[in-house]
């Protein structure tokens, strides 16, 4: 971090007020079958946010589209624990701020939304103290990571593309790569949520040394397919590591993707569930993998079919 305040305590706060900031950042999709809490992919798909630095006497918050009258509208909002989070490691104190949320990334779904909620916390505040400090992108993802726990959402909502993140006793740290053009990610999102807590808690303490072996290899293989050589994604998104421990939580998932792979479809599922992620090479894999679920779902499953987002998490000044 760098900083340029040279004015008074309190005073910097004070400049901040009025200006005002359009943040957007894209979905995810975590673990993509065996690199579990380490490999992520941005998807095109946002939630977008205005946020003003005022003088009111409180926040003001108002979310439109996904979690609209479901979600907080007071400091408890992931959003502006996440700003404050930010403004506190700085050193600045935090104005009230106006915030207007236009949400488009599903919840529960393990698609990345509460890691999207906190990158968009930790961008408004970084674009509303812009010229006043300024963050490296090794901070910006270290803010992240305190608040989501693991990096493997929030390294893609904030850099885009496919990211490895790893977590060192410096702090977190990510390599972010180019997906080959011929991947094309379909997202398979079923009505009910699941809490990734609770997927967590499926987890064993320890697994076998060859099982950490097969993922070892599955994931070392599944950067090299998804950069280069798409046709050995099916083999690339095994993994031994997380999914058939949560199963249990997810019966629906767990048979539609052992359906899909059946069929030869790279099926995972997406973060900790319940959607399921599969990386097709083509949009008429896409399209066979949609019919396949719409044949044998027992409920209702949306299918979205998403580009890989480039370009991660903006923010652009709306006025000053
Ligand atoms: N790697 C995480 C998990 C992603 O699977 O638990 C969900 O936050």
């Amino acid at each position: 971090m760098t900083s340029a305040a040279v004015v008074p305590g309190g005073a910097v706060e004070a400049s901040l007020v009025g200006r005002r900031v359009h943040v957007k950042v894209p979905a995810t999709s975590a673990n993509l079958g065996p690199g579990f809490d380490t490999l992520g992919l941005a998807l095109a798909r946002y939630d977008e946010l205005d946020v003003e630095a005022t003088d009111d006497a409180a926040h003001v918050i108002e979310v439109h589209g996904v979690g609209a009258g479901q979600v907080p509208l007071d400091e408890s909002h992931l959003v502006v624990r996440a700003m404050a989070h930010t403004f506190a490691y700085a050193g600045v104190p935090m104005p009230t701020i106006r915030l207007e949320a236009h949400n488009a990334i599903p919840h529960g779904r393990g698609l990345g939304s509460s890691g999207a909620a906190i990158v968009a916390g930790v961008m408004a505040a970084r674009g509303l103290l812009d010229g006043v400090v300024s963050f490296t992108p090794d901070e910006l993802l270290e803010l992240a990571t305190e608040l989501e726990g693991h990096p493997d959402n929030v390294a893609p909502a904030l850099f885009g593309g496919l990211t490895i993140a790893w977590v060192t006793p410096e702090g977190p740290r990510h390599k972010k790569l180019i997906v080959h053009r011929g991947v094309s990610p379909l997202v398979l999102v079923p009505e009910h949520e699941m809490s990734t807590a609770l997927a967590r808690s499926l987890q064993p303490e320890s697994v076998p040394h060859s099982d950490a072996v097969f993922n070892v290899s599955r994931s070392a293989l599944l950067v090299a397919a998804l950069i280069q050589s798409p046709e050995l994604l099916l083999q690339a998104t095994e993994d031994k590591l997380h999914q058939h421990y949560r199963a249990q939580a997810m019966p629906e998932t767990d048979r539609l993707i052992r359906l899909l792979r059946a069929a030869g479809h790279p099926a995972v599922v997406s973060g900790a569930g319940p959607s399921i992620l599969v990386l097709a090479s083509d949009p008429s894999e896409r399209a066979e993998a949609i019919r396949l679920v719409e044949e044998s779902a027992e409920t209702a499953w949306q299918a979205l079919p998403l580009a890989v987002d480039f370009l991660g998490a903006t923010v652009t000044d709306a006025a000053r």
